[in-house]
């Protein structure tokens, strides 16, 4: 079953062993990111390949539409472990142009289940709507939404009180918001990036 991903795999395991016989006996013994990321599920935006990094050097959460939803225990406990644990710098949440929920949260037809998870998006959406609607086209529409939804899990990610209380502590984490562009595999920063409480005020009075 599957007999070529066993193959793949072990292929890619020895490439990195000849590189560097110790690599996964160290990494067996501790993990030490500097990085979170808070992704898209979209099988295209495969969050260490983007950025070329090797296991052990991002910690990953993916869902659908890189949302943080302030009462999801799966993306909290993800912050929580990698802000108060893994002590990492800097958190990334990752968009990208072209969005199939973000899509979707612009239509108006109900799909199931996901309505639900997309809700958050047509808040955004609705928070937005005029300078939404002043775009030419369906596809701009999704791709400025796909953008004005990184800002907003952004803002999502700062109001949470694992990085909060970071920030209290007197502790460095920033906090970014980036998109990527299946188009030509780069990522973009949308400057709306945050690093401490008084900056995700003002990012919110300017989003708001
Ligand atoms: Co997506």
């Amino acid at each position: 079953m599957l007999e070529h991903l066993f193959t793949q795999n072990r292929e890619w395991a020895r490439a990195i062993s000849t590189r560097d016989p110790q690599f996964f006996q160290k990494l067996s013994e501790q993990q030490a990111p500097e990085y979170l990321w808070i992704g898209c599920a979209d099988s295209r935006v495969p969050a260490n390949e983007i950025v070329d990094l090797l296991p052990g050097e991002l910690f990953v959460h993916r869902n659908v539409a890189n949302l943080v939803i302030h009462t999801d225990f799966n993306c909290l406990s993800v912050i929580e472990y990698a802000v108060a644990v893994l002590r990492v710098k800097h958190i990334i949440v990752c968009g990208h142009y072209g969005c199939g929920g973000v899509r979707a949260a612009l239509q108006d037809r109900r799909l199931g289940l996901i309505d639900n998870w997309l809700r958050h998006i047509r808040d955004v959406r609705l928070r937005h709507r005029a300078e939404l609607d002043a775009l030419p086209s369906e596809d701009s529409q999704v791709d400025r939404l796909c953008e004005l939804n990184v800002a907003e899990q952004v803002l999502n990610v700062c109001q949470t009180t694992m990085v909060q209380s970071a920030w209290e502590e007197g502790r460095k984490l920033e906090v970014h918001g980036w998109i990527y562009s299946l188009q030509d595999g780069l990522l973009r920063d949308l400057a709306v990036g945050v690093s401490d409480a008084a900056g995700a005020q003002a990012l919110l009075l300017r989003n708001h």
